[in-house]
């Protein structure tokens, strides 16, 4: 990364994740409330426009990864003409989505052909009854189609977002790590984190190593493997199966160290770590006039105040209760 996405202590910023709405079609009970979610109006929202200069100019100073989240990112109606444009910007090597998987099936083969290169999928549970309990909407059946139809395009692997929530699904969790027996997931456990309003609590927090644990009484060879650089997720493996296993420990074992993402908030904010506050308006600065020459020093100074790391979680807490409930932003630009 160039000096304007280098912070502080050494880390350079080469992973950007653009928050494309905070809309979503789900009400996951650990994300948002059921009712009076508070939505920018859609004036505040980036334009197609200005999130692909922000993505060009971001890629002209060393980012080569560019990740679209939400909200929920299908909902946006230029998802595939904005992924078709990211896909013609030279030196950004992958275009990644992460998607509830709703109505993934419907753009899927656009947006492969776009460039879509990287596939993140939630899924908390196998049974659609449980999937009506912990989004508050119908629709386990397309997600899971949508799981087979990445799979038989090409992706290799896809991954699986799960978030465990003890009394919820975690009795699911060898459910999941046998599909990789046979399918080339990657499915990664999530520690259920704090946000405003949902309700979080230490008790229903699945840690990372009671979950080893409850894998290792089923599959005894259940084994750690190399991480990838800047993964947020501990890998793992049943040996021999196809697929792969992650537990992404945001709340038992923070990954501050090798943190190498930004993000942009819909609205266009400037965040330099997930669970601080926006540090500065990019939308405001682009509709004032700023040319980019104007916006290189406003994205330098966020990224020189970065902190060494978040306060959060707690580090290798031994039983389960030290967590304490922090305040933390809005939960609709993860
Ligand atoms: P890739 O590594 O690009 O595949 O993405 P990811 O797994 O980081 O992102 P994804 O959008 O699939 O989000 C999965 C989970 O990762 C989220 O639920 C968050 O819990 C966690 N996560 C993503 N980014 C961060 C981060 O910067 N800090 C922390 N603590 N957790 C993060
Ligand atoms: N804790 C952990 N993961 C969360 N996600 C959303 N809210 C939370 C939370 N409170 C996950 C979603 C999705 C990913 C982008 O973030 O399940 O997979
Ligand atoms: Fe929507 Fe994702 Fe939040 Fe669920 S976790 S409500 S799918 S944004």
């Amino acid at each position: 990364a160039s000096p304007v996405l280098t912070d502080t202590f050494g880390r350079g910023h080469t992973y950007l994740r653009i928050s494309l709405t905070e809309r979503c079609n789900l009400r996951c009970v650990y994300c948002m409330p059921e009712h009076g979610v508070e939505l920018s109006p859609n004036g505040a929202l980036l334009t197609t426009d200005e999130i692909i200069r922000l993505a060009q100019l971001f890629v002209s100073q060393g980012v080569d990864k560019i990740r679209l989240t939400g909200g929920e990112p299908t909902v946006r109606k230029d998802l595939v003409p904005l992924v078709e444009r990211l896909g013609q910007i030279d030196g950004l090597k992958s275009i990644a989505l992460t998607t509830n998987g709703i109505v993934l099936g419907r753009y899927l083969p656009q947006l492969q052909k776009a460039g879509l290169t990287h596939l993140n999928i939630s899924l908390d549970t196998l049974h659609q009854h449980k999937f009506e309990i912990m989004t508050r909407r119908k629709g386990w059946d397309r997600v899971w189609e949508s799981i087979k139809l990445a799979i038989s395009l090409g992706y290799d692997p896809v991954k699986v977002n799960c978030v465990v929530m003890r009394g919820s699904n975690e009795d699911e969790v060898c459910d999941f790590v046998e599909l990789t027996r046979t399918m080339p997931l990657d499915v990664r456990f999530i520690e259920y984190m704090p946000f405003d309003d949902n309700k979080w609590n230490s008790q229903k927090m699945v840690s990372y190593q009671s979950m080893v644990e409850t894998i290792r009484a089923r599959f005894p060879e259940f084994e750690r493997m190399e991480d990838r650089a800047n993964d947020t997720s501990k890998a793992y493996k049943v040996p021999g199966f196809v697929g792969q296993v992650g537990f992404i420990t945001s709340m038992s074992d923070h990954f501050c160290g090798t943190c190498n993402r930004l993000r942009i908030t819909a609205d266009g904010n400037l965040k330099v770590c997930l669970f601080g506050n926006a540090e500065v308006s990019l939308r405001d600065a682009m509709r004032a006039g700023a040319t980019d020459e104007e916006l290189l020093p406003v994205v330098a100074a966020a990224v020189s105040r970065k902190k060494k790391q978040h306060a959060v979680s707690v580090k290798r807490p031994p039983p389960v209760p030290f967590f304490k409930k922090p305040i933390l932003q809005q939960q609709n630009s993860l």
